[in-house]
């Protein structure tokens, strides 16, 4: 499978390595490669800014998708609006439950319960994935979901499971199986954990691939970003070593963090089957979106299939 053939990707890792970033990335190269996209974040759409939303000029994403950049759509996926469509799916009264939905503290208590909010946030991901164009087509061919921390994604993904084992039957059994049909085939979900080429980051990377097999959860790969540039030959490195050894020297500190980034490369190709993505460090102006560039490495890596 190619990342093109799947329906969605959940986009993950922890804090600061890039997420957003390859998230915005991925889409601008799905978008290019002519597929429909969404790009989604999990958040409450009335508590602060989007970081999605600032990529592309505006500070704040809705929980309908609306047109970012061609080919592109954004919106926030929110646990409240998930609820809403649940509970719409099994007793179609509308002003009723909007009306309850709009308690302060019911709202509190859906979003404070662990399971109810992720419960919420994947129907809203299901709704979104079922959505059809005018021609009857999915609106959106290629979801990507910009995860908050590596523990929500892990509660998420192990949602459908723990849910089907407390309630095996009735509607929340079959949104849940829903879910399971899309997040946990190979064919049409996967995740990317997205890390930066240090040591203590490819261990954390590992982990999470670890927890998101216990889930159940397909890895699409790892996304080694921000590898710096090697300009060195192995013979120019071998000869350089010694001499820095010896002498501290300008330029030293950078010429360590490739060596240590190809170790962890090297390490985290030996300790996973999964593929490995390297991006590269982009070094543009302060305020030239890396994303940008980033696409362009991207484009052939989401057409290879593995
Ligand atoms: N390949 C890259 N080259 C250069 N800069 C990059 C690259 N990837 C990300 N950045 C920069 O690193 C910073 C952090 O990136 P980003 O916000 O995407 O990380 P994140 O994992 O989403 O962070 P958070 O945990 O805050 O959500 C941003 O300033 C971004 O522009
Ligand atoms: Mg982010």
């Amino acid at each position: 499978m190619s990342f093109l053939d799947r329906r969605i990707h959940l986009v993950t890792g922890k804090g600061g390595v890039g997420r957003t970033t390859v998230a915005v990335a991925l889409a601008h190269a799905a978008a290019r490669a002519g597929r429909r996209v969404l790009l989604a974040e999990i958040g409450d759409p009335e508590g602060g800014y989007s970081a999605i939303g600032r990529k592309f000029g505006r500070e704040y994403l809705t929980p309908e998708p609306e047109p970012l950049a061609e080919g592109i759509m954004g919106c926030h996926l929110w646990a409240i609006r998930g609820h809403e469509l649940f509970v719409r799916s099994v007793i179609p009264a509308g002003p009723l439950i909007k009306a309850a939905l709009a308690s302060k503290p019911l709202r509190k208590f859906l979003v404070a319960a662990p399971s109810l909010y992720e419960m919420g946030v994947l129907y809203h991901i299901l709704c979104l994935l079922k959505q059809k164009d005018e021609r009857g087509r999915p609106r959106h061919e290629v979801v990507i979901v910009d995860m908050p921390a590596t523990g929500h994604t892990l509660a998420l993904t192990s949602l459908p499971a723990i849910i089907l084992n407390l309630l095996p039957v009735g509607p929340m059994a079959r949104a849940m199986r829903e879910g399971q049909s899309y997040l946990n085939d190979p064919a049409n979900g996967a995740a990317w954990v997205v890390t930066l080429p240090e040591q203590l980051p490819v261990s954390e990377a590992l982990e999470l691939l670890d927890g998101l097999r216990s889930t159940e959860m397909p890895a699409g790969g790892v996304i080694l970003n921000r590898m710096p540039e090697n300009p060195f030959t192995d013979e120019e490195r071998d000869a350089l070593e010694p001499l820095l050894d010896e002498t501290p020297m300008h330029g030293e500190i950078a010429f360590q963090r490739i060596g240590s980034a190809e170790v962890s490369s090297a390490r985290l190709k030996q300790e996973t089957s999964v593929p490995v993505w390297e991006l590269p460090e982009i070094l543009g102006p302060k305020d030239e979106e890396p994303a940008f560039s980033l696409a362009d490495f991207l484009a052939p890596l989401i057409a290879s299939t593995s």
